[in-house]
């Protein structure tokens, strides 16, 4: 069975993966400044005989050419660590103060790189080419958007990826189908009034109270949005106005965030909310500017490639340790811009443990790196081979 030999070959290499693990998890760096971490994946790459094409500054492309011509499959891994000073109190920790791979993604490569290796063990057997984009800068301003206007999508058919979840036991795997991670839209408004002697506001525009308006006007299209297209939030997390007591707020300035489920829902919200404040602004009689700043957009997966990507890991794992993760999540990732230019879907790799992402102390169970290598072949050489 070729399922059964990715997983029993992954998990002869469980010491040479750990091993690289261990070193990028030694050496993490911030959003494009991945250059130590991109060094060390396209040495590994080179050695197993990949296409290396070096993207922005610290991207990767690396293309599997298989012996026979067929699609190109993408998987993105991405390589960023974040501002977290690191408890484990492993022997590995980060040797960065200040600076840890606290959201797994050095074991996102780590994986990937094995998944590429147990790939070109079978180059032979293998119909068409895998193309590995090591991605910078997912945690702060959406590398994939960059990879994609540099061309690395360009010819290829579908595209995978996959996050650990401390959420799901190490040596499992979980799939959502349609929505899974959330949309996320920053907006500013800004109100202008007229101000006056407090005793007298019917002579002023009182920006503070239009604004207090819009805060509760937003928390109520939260919960109307929330019935019609599922968990929706709109939070106000900062108002400033006024500078006495007695005197009538000329100006009033709030800041915000919108997370939806799917396009339908972020186009909603942001056009509801727009429409409230200007409704309410001119009740008032003052003017409000509604700023809206796109951030990433939503992880939607397609049905066939998640259900390609179940099969996979279900004939590998077997049922009881393939999951169906039954809600979304309101966070954000940036693989969503890949799934807007091909079919493709995103699954969870099962880590354990009991610290969330993004703690100083999370961190992956090892015994789950073999499990994801393999699984990530698996999806990429059936997704050709089928
Ligand atoms: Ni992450």
């Amino acid at each position: 069975m070729e399922s059964q030999s990715f997983l029993s070959r992954a998990g002869e290499l469980r010491g040479e993966l750990a091993e690289i693990w261990h070193t990028l998890h030694r050496h993490p760096e911030l959003g494009n400044q991945e250059h130590f971490t991109s060094k060390t994946i396209e040495a590994e790459l080179c050695a197993l005989g990949l296409e290396v094409r070096r993207v922005l500054d610290t991207g990767l492309a690396a293309e599997l050419i298989g012996a026979e011509a067929g699609r190109t499959v993408v998987f993105r891994a991405d390589m960023d660590a974040l501002p977290v000073q690191e408890a484990t109190g492993v022997a590995f920790a980060s040797e960065i103060p200040g600076c840890m791979h606290a959201c797994g993604h050095d074991f996102h490569v780590t994986a990937a790189l094995g998944a590429a290796r147990l790939l070109a063990e079978r180059r032979d057997r293998l119909r068409g080419t895998v193309r590995f984009l090591f991605q910078p800068d997912e945690e702060g301003d959406g590398g994939a958007a960059r990879l994609i206007a540099a061309g690395c999508l360009q010819g290829a058919d579908a595209v995978f990826g996959a996050h650990v979840s401390p959420e799901l036991p190490a040596g499992t795997v979980g799939v959502r189908y349609g929505k899974f991670y959330a949309a996320s839209d920053m907006f500013n408004i800004a109100v202008r009034g007229r101000s006056c002697h407090a005793a007298t506001p019917e002579k002023g525009a009182d920006a503070l109270a239009a604004a207090a308006e819009m805060v509760g006007a937003a928390a109520a299209l939260r919960r109307e949005l929330t019935e019609l297209f599922g968990p929706t939030v709109i939070s106000v997390g900062s108002l400033r106005a006024g500078t006495a007591r007695n005197v009538i707020a000329d100006t009033a300035a709030m800041e915000g965030i919108i997370r939806t489920l799917g396009p339908q829902a972020r186009a909603a919200a942001v056009e509801a909310l727009r429409s409230r404040v200007e409704e309410i602004a001119a009740a008032h009689g003052v003017r409000a500017e509604f700023e809206r700043r796109e951030s990433y957009p939503g992880v939607v997966n397609q049905d066939a490639a998640t259900a390609h990507a179940e099969a996979s890991a279900v004939q590998m794992l077997g049922k009881d340790r393939v999951l169906r993760i039954d809600t979304p999540t309101m966070t954000t990732e940036d693989f969503g811009y890949y799934l807007q230019c091909l079919p493709g879907s995103f699954y969870h790799i099962g880590v354990g443990g009991d610290q969330p992402l993004h703690s100083p102390r999370f961190l992956p169970d090892e015994a789950a790196l073999p499990v994801a290598a393999a699984v990530h072949a698996q999806v990429l050489y059936d997704y050709l081979n089928k």
